[in-house]
């Protein structure tokens, strides 16, 4: 199973495993990052689950939809690593994978 590292909004790594057919978002709640609020559940639709993603691993990501664009433009703190973790499956190309918990809007 892939592990990523996770950092928090305090800048502590922990680093977790993952199932692969879960998301990055469900492998970060389910394991206890409650300031991963994650709000929608998973729809696409509230933003409270932005992170930064390492960007040696930005081809293995799945591709941004125009949804996901539109929600992170929503974000004060948008950066070019920005992603929204309920919209990356994991899979096994993502193991070693680092994200950053983005500062709450
Ligand atoms: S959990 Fe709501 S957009 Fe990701």
């Amino acid at each position: 199973m892939p592990k990523l590292t996770v950092i928090n909004r305090a800048g502590e790594a922990s680093t977790i495993t993952a199932t692969t057919g879960t998301t990055v978002m469900e492998a970060i709640r389910d394991n206890g990052f409650d300031e991963l609020l994650a709000l929608c559940g998973g729809c696409c639709s509230c933003a409270t689950c932005h992170v930064y993603v390492d960007p040696a691993f930005a081809d293995k990501l799945a591709k941004l939809s125009e949804d996901e664009n539109d929600l992170l433009d929503s974000s004060d703190h948008r950066s070019a690593q920005s992603r929204l973790s309920c919209q990356l499956p994991i899979t096994d190309a993502l193991d070693g994978l680092i994200v950053t918990i983005a500062p709450e809007d």
